[in-house]
């Protein structure tokens, strides 16, 4: 594995490992098999990347933290999983994290793979609409699946990662997290997160599947377009306090990758309660907006197949597969 990494990581994975402590530039020359201004100049690299590295002129450098930007080697430090992370590819710009992962599945990359981005100039939501994803605040990954299931399973992938989305994010930030159903990740009424699957399939069998994340993290209020300001929150704004992004995405990839390998053992049925308890419809008032006609209802829960169960006035059960929920207002139906 170390000898993949290039020579700027091996060095900061050198100067990681003493802790702090000050280590001359002949030893770490010595070790990388490199000129001692060869390492100067991976220590500027990694200092243009944000690390903090301090140099004492004739005693050696010193490593004194880290920057929160989830590039691939912050991701991948202590990342303990089987499967997701087991490649990630961070890019500063790029127009959509999913397109590139669906590239990249195209090409034979392996299960597991993670694009994350610093931004998105074209990032993309449900039905066709754009993730607004500017740099320095939040999080942008895709991660590469190459699930055993045909293709009506994808949305039992996107139930699953919601379900594994919701739970980390509630323990890492306290935060009262809820789903909205499909894909929606709420704190307090407003959307924080959500989720965007995609797949290549054939007739009756997934080639591959890519689930891309958007969750606003550490933005600020004023840094939304204001159309966004009364529906999107993020998880600092809803906090009172920021919170690391690398931290943070390392913890969702941990219970991503264990989540996933149950539903691939044994499907969605695990996850059905979990889906239930997070939800913030269930058992609410609703309106779902289907293509064509809007059908009103109390949401008393989720199939097994990852259907919304919309039980109307009448009495008679509705399973919703796609279209728009909304809470309806307080005493109306
Ligand atoms: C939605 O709620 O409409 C889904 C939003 C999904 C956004 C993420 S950001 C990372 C990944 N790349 C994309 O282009 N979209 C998803």
């Amino acid at each position: 594995m170390v000898d993949d990494l290039k020579g700027e990581d091996k060095l900061l994975q050198l100067l990681r490992g003493h802790g702090g402590e000050t280590v001359s530039g002949s030893v770490l020359s010595g070790h990388l098999g490199v000129s001692r201004t060869a390492v100067w100049k991976w220590v500027n690299l990694l200092r243009r990347r944000g690390y903090r590295i301090e140099s004492t002129p004739s005693r050696g450098y010193a490593f004194l933290g880290a920057p929160d930007i989830p590039l691939a080697g912050e991701v991948g430090h202590g990342l303990d999983t089987r499967v997701m992370g087991c490649r990630i590819r961070y890019l500063k710009e790029i127009d959509s994290t999913n397109r590139l992962a669906m590239d990249l599945g195209r090409g034979g990359e392996p299960e597991g793979t993670v694009v994350v981005a610093e931004s998105q100039t074209e990032g993309k939501g449900r039905l066709g609409r754009t993730w607004v994803s500017p740099a320095g605040w939040n999080l942008y990954f895709s991660v590469l699946l190459r699930p055993p299931i045909s293709p009506e399973g994808l949305a039992r992938i996107t139930l699953v990662t919601a379900v594994s989305l919701c739970r980390t994010l509630r323990a890492e930030t306290a935060l009262p997290v809820q789903i909205k159903w499909p894909n929606d990740l709420w704190v307090r009424g407003k959307k924080v997160g959500g989720i965007l699957a995609e797949m290549s399939a054939d007739m009756d069998q997934v080639r591959f599947a890519v689930v891309g994340v958007g969750i606003n993290v550490n933005l600020p209020a004023e840094a939304l377009p204001p159309r966004l300001r009364k529906t999107a929150i993020s998880l600092s704004n809803a906090a009172g306090r920021t919170f690391s992004r690398v931290a943070l995405l390392q913890a969702l990839l941990m219970a991503m990758d264990r989540d996933y390998e149950l539903f691939c053992r044994e499907g969605f049925v695990p996850f059905r309660d979990q889906w239930t308890q997070l939800s913030m419809t269930s058992g609410q008032k609703v309106q779902v907006a289907l293509p064509g006609e809007t059908i009103q209802g109390t949401a008393v829960g989720i199939s097994a197949q990852g259907a919304l169960q919309v039980k109307r006035r009448d009495g008679v059960l509705h399973d919703v597969v796609s279209g728009d929920v909304s809470l309806m207002p307080e005493g109306r139906e």
